[in-house]
């Protein structure tokens, strides 16, 4: 049966930095919903286009059109044995499709950290995070990259997010605690939930994430 792994976790809680390292690990596909919004923006396609108003405000897109994202995108050959889930489902409704998704593939939801890092926090995370086309992050303070303004993985340009302006990032905290955060009693009533604290650095935390995972 294939293995499904669900981050949950505010913005700049560390869920790409974290699905990085875990599905290399694991040996999973790493599907994030921003990074493909972000991809078909850049290529300025129908999707790109219709979710770069919502994303430059803070606000998530709609259901129906990411959760058909979300749908194609389980299908690919990478996902064989499963994914890690980075940014979806971020509301009920997408939870719940989720599981009709993955009942298709023969497949279910083995575990959800949830990355709890307090909102004062995620603003001095978001402001000094630079990233890679590819969704590589770093940290001006808490990650550098070797070379200033070079991904260390592929070489390419990093760049500072457009919602990572303080104002976006206020709305995006709280578009999170209004839509999101209500998938975490979703989780626990499953019995999936496992709670990590994300204020540890980096490496402790993806420890914490790979022993909550092994534990099922
Ligand atoms: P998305 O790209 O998913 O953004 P997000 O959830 O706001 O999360 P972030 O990517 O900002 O943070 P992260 O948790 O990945 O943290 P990171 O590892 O980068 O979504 C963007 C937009 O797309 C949404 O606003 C919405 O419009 C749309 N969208 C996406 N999915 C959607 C969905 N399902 N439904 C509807 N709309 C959707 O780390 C952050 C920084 O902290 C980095 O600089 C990193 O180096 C640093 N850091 C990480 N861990 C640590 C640590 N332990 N200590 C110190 N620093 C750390
Ligand atoms: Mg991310």
């Amino acid at each position: 049966m294939t293995t499904y792994i669900v981050l949950l976790g505010p913005p700049g809680a560390g869920k790409g930095t974290q699905a990085e390292v875990i599905s290399d690990s694991l040996k999973l596909a790493h599907i994030s919903s921003g990074d493909i919004f972000r991809e078909n923006l850049k290529n300025e396609t129908e999707l790109g286009k219709l979710a770069q108003g919502y994303m430059n405000r803070g606000e998530l897109v709609p259901d129906d059109v990411t959760i058909a994202m979300i749908r194609e995108r389980l299908t690919r050959p990478d996902c064989a044995n499963g994914a890690v889930l980075d940014g979806f489902p971020r509301t009920p409704a997408q939870a719940t499709a989720l599981e009709g998704m993955l009942k298709e593939l023969d497949g279910t939801v083995r575990s959800v950290p949830y990355i709890n890092v307090p909102s004062e926090v995620l603003v001095a995370r978001l402001s000094g995070r630079w990233t890679c086309q590819q969704g590589h992050v770093y940290h001006v303070v808490f990650n550098p990259p070797q070379v200033t303004g070079k991904c260390d993985v592929d070489g390419l340009e990093l760049y500072q997010r457009e919602d990572d302006q303080p104002a976006t990032v206020e709305r995006r905290i709280r578009v999170y605690l209004e839509q999101t955060s209500p998938l975490i009693e979703y989780y626990r009533e499953r019995g999936l939930l496992r709670e990590v604290d994300g204020t540890q650095a980096i490496d402790q935390v993806t420890a914490d994430l790979l022993a909550a995972i092994q534990k099922g």
